[in-house]
């Protein structure tokens, strides 16, 4: 609260004069410009420069005798990518995991604070893959590259597949920038609720937001070419969801995915593209829904060329802004508007939406020169002008939350008084005053490699994000090992064994008051071209990384006061769990660089944990209701039968236990509900139910709750058995009580009617449960 409290008086310092203009007036000024362009400044404002003549990692052409600069597109997600003295904030998981939409939204405000003083007009996310849990292991990478790079023309024909069956989703893994560290995890409603919050933020200081990637990115293997089949109301309820959630926010700019939809490039889908595709019918005005700075648009020059003039009925070109590998393209472009296969009308109308979102933002007045070059990530060269974006306020929000996204798994603690106002003898929060010895094991409490290369594709240190394109570059990082020896000091010794040595952990962790053991799990991006430890993007396994498992239960078989902290980006086996020294476990998350700080917050007390579960662990990936493909020879079709049944929504069907259940996280404190009180009005359309209830912090010390509230369908619906409608952060004292009120929108109790496409209240009764996880259920009720 006070760290909160600090950032909010800073952040009024701050002042981003920018004027936030209409949509109608934007597109006045658009068009008034693109009448006085030229057929290359237009093709130049749609193709860009290439992204290695790009001081970003996307630039269009400027138009320097209009005044029109560089639009400058920047990776990434968790921060600025490729340039010095920046913050490098927590991962999307994270801040899914605080269930904050005060957070969500000033961590998105932060981050364009930092994007907009160095110049960036769009910033590329967030992203709002929803994860799959889906590993995917691959064996043949080779085949993968040699696909590619065999047939650089051929990218329409690269489409061709082999059907995997049968597929109830695919396995792994919580991947990086594309599908899982960045986005906001399983469930749609999160995401959704992620990606408002995130984009109404990063615009709140006239930075365009880019929402990524439609649609269906959510593997890493093939994702250059697979095709993702997703049925209309899937795509409705899931995927397409927090899209949705986006151009409610009013995003400026979407982008497209590499992989195939139904068998058509997504850059190029009129399902999901045209004029009465998905983007548009759900009012989506901004600039070009097809705009994709680095990810899918290099290949779109390319395929725009196989694909002019063809019209949306079939396939239609699209604005391939911001430079593409080699800024192909504008030529090609050019070409096909002078041999008329492409109307001028249309380039006219990309180009208008490309500057809609500019002047929208009121990005032509004011706004920052770009100041940093991408092409010199060192910091090297005379176009790096080593401008300071950082702050102690981004610092300060980067530390709460890391201690807001920490869940707390596991917690048998037992006091000096066996109640729980005495001070701890083991578990958590520990007691600096009684602890005289003890260990810190692994390397996740290191300092990593700093100097790693442009994708961050190393794991030699803590884990603070992922790698690859959502990476965020370190200015410096606070590692667990460093902050934890900083608020010791001389109140014990520290033994530390920073490896994941299975002798020298347990040596080091030997009778010592407590260890504390950091392990972790990561993933990224590229696939086959960019394997870290043997991971293609995707993770392998559920496993931790460096036999994390077997270090956490080596040092427990020592020492009867075990602490795991888990850095990763999704669900781990923690089959370890219910060993009895081990006397607390908290997910950590992806969270930044304030990681040690943050943990040092919540190890010793001075945050209560209040981060939950963004999605279930289980015991294997089968609870998943996954299965690996193996072997594909060319790229696969991805036939999404598992519909809406994902995460806890498929375990709940099969009703499979998970190890720790989606929602879930424990507190220093204890919570009571009470007083349930549910309103109903209107019907159908007009449907607009309240929910409000009490919660009291019921225990001894101060914390906050995370009440959510779920939602059963009439059965006649065909919905899953619960879903997330609702969620809430409530700050209390010892003693102190708050009325939590949600609401609920038609939408939000309706499903996707494939034959009226619209939005319908199912007949029947609706069961409301509101608890402290989807399992921990305290009041029901129904309307
Ligand atoms: C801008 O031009 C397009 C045609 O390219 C037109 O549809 C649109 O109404 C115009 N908008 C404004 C605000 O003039
Ligand atoms: C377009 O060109 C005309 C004539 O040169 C100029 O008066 C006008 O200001 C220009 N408009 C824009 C939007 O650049
Ligand atoms: C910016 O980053 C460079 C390179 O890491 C560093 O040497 C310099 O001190 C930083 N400048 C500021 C003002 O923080
Ligand atoms: C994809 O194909 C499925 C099955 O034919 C269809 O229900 C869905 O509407 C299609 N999606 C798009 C965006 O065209
Ligand atoms: C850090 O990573 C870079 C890039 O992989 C490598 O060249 C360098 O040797 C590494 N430094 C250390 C200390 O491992
Ligand atoms: C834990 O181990 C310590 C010695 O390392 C011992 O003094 C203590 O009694 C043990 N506590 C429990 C609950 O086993
Ligand atoms: C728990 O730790 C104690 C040392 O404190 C050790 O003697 C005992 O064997 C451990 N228990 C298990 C189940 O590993
Ligand atoms: C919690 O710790 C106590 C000893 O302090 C032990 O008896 C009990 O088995 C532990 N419970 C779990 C679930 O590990
Ligand atoms: C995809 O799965 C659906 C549902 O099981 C099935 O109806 C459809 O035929 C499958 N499509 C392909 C191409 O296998």
């Amino acid at each position: 609260m006070f760290l909160s409290l600090i950032y909010v008086l800073l952040a009024l310092t701050v002042v981003h004069g920018f004027t936030l203009r209409a949509w109608d007036q934007a597109y006045a000024l658009a068009n008034a410009t693109v009448a006085n362009l030229t057929l290359t400044e237009k093709v130049g404002l749609l193709s860009g420069v290439g992204q290695f003549n790009s001081r970003c990692v996307g630039n269009t052409t400027p138009v320097s005798r209009l005044g029109l600069p560089a639009i400058c597109f920047q990776d990434g997600p968790a921060g600025v990518r490729l340039v010095k003295n920046v913050t490098g904030f927590p991962t999307g998981i994270n801040v899914a995991a605080t269930f904050s939409r005060r957070l969500m939204q000033v961590r998105g405000q932060a981050m364009a604070e930092e994007f907009r003083a160095k110049g960036v007009h769009v910033l590329l996310g967030p992203a709002m893959d929803i994860v799959c849990t889906r590993s995917f292991y691959f064996p043949l990478p080779l085949i993968q590259r040699y696909r590619l790079d065999a047939q650089p023309q051929g990218w329409s024909r690269m489409g061709k597949v082999r059907n995997h069956q049968p597929r109830c989703l695919i396995l792994n893994v919580l991947n990086e920038s594309p599908s899982g560290l960045h986005s906001f995890g399983p469930d749609p409603y999160l995401n959704g609720e992620g990606a408002f919050a995130t984009i109404t933020g990063i615009q709140s200081v006239g930075v365009q937001a880019c929402a990524k990637h439609l649609v269906a990115n959510n593997q890493e293997h093939w994702r250059y070419g697979l095709s993702a089949l997703v049925d209309d109301r899937t795509m409705h309820e899931m995927y397409f969801y927090p899209f949705l959630r986006a151009i409610e926010a009013g995003v400026t700019s979407i982008m497209c995915a590499y992989n195939q939809l139904n068998g058509t490039s997504s850059c190029h889908n009129a399902g999901l593209l045209g004029p009465t595709g998905l983007v548009r019918s759900a009012g989506f005005q901004g600039a070009s829904a097809t705009l994709s700075a680095t990810g899918a648009q290099r290949t779109i020059p390319r395929r725009t060329t196989r694909t002019q003039g063809s019209t949306w009925s079939s396939r239609e070109i699209i604005s391939s802004l911001a430079g593409g590998v080699f800024g192909e393209g504008g030529g090609n472009l050019a070409s096909a508007v002078n041999s008329g296969a492409v109307s001028i009308a249309r380039i006219n109308q990309m180009v208008e939406r490309v500057l809609a979102g500019y002047y929208r933002l009121g990005q032509d007045s004011g706004y920052p020169t770009v100041n940093f070059d991408a092409q010199h990530s060192d910091g090297s060269g005379s176009l790096n002008l080593h401008v300071d974006v950082r702050s102690a306020a981004h610092t300060a929000l980067v530390r709460e939350i890391g201690g807001a996204s920490a869940v707390l798994l596991k917690n048998n603690r037992t006091t000096t008084t066996g109640t729980a106002t005495g001070v701890t003898t083991r578990g958590l929060p520990i007691a600096a005053t009684r602890v005289k010895t003890m260990a810190v094991v692994g390397q996740d409490a290191l300092l990593p490699n700093l100097s790693c290369n442009d994708l961050n594709e190393c794991n030699d240190g803590t884990m603070s994000a992922g790698w690859g394109s959502g990476s965020n570059s370190l200015q410096y990082i606070v590692p667990p090992i460093t902050a934890i020896q900083n608020f010791v000091g001389t109140s014990a010794t520290i033994a530390t064994s920073l490896s994941n040595d299975l002798s020298a952990g347990p040596a080091a962790a030997k009778g010592k008051d407590v260890a504390l053991v950091f392990v972790n799990a990561m993933s990224g991006e590229l696939g086959a071209y960019d394997t870290v430890v043997g991971n293609m993007g995707d993770r392998n396994d559920l496993a931790l990384w460096y036999k994390g498992g077997s270090l956490v239960e080596a040092v427990a078989a020592v020492c009867n006061n075990t602490i795991a902290v888990i850095h990763s980006v999704g669900p781990v086996s923690v089959s370890w769990s219910d060993h009895p020294n081990i006397t607390g476990i908290i997910y950590a998350g992806a969270p930044g660089e304030q990681t040690g700080p943050a943990i040092v917050d919540v190890l010793y007390g001075a945050v209560n944990p209040s981060g939950r579960l963004p999605f279930s662990i289980a015991e294997d990936e089968a609870s998943y209701g996954t299965t690996i493909v193996y072997n594909s020879l060319g790229f696969p079709v991805v036939n999404y039968t598992e519909q809406l049944l994902i995460d806890y929504r498929y375990m709940d069907a099969q009703a499979i236990t998970p190890h720790y259940e989606f929602g879930f996280g424990l507190s220093y404190t204890t919570f009571a509900y009470s007083g349930l009180k549910i309103t109903s009005t209107g019907s159908g359309s007009s449907s607009a139910v309240t929910v409000s209830f009490t919660v009291a912090n019921s225990g001894a010390v101060a914390g906050t709750e995370i009440p959510q509230m779920y939602l059963a369908y009439p059965a006649s619906a065909g919905e899953p058995k619960r879903v997330l409608r609702g969620f809430d952060e409530v700050k209390l004292g010892v003693g102190a009580s708050a009325t939590v009120t949600m609401s609920l929108s038609a939408r939000e109790i309706s499903i996707w009617n494939v034959v009226s496409q619209a939005w319908v209240r199912p007949a029947g009764t609706f069961t409301v449960t509101v608890g402290a996880s989807i399992k921990d259920i305290r009041l029901t009720g129904t309307f």
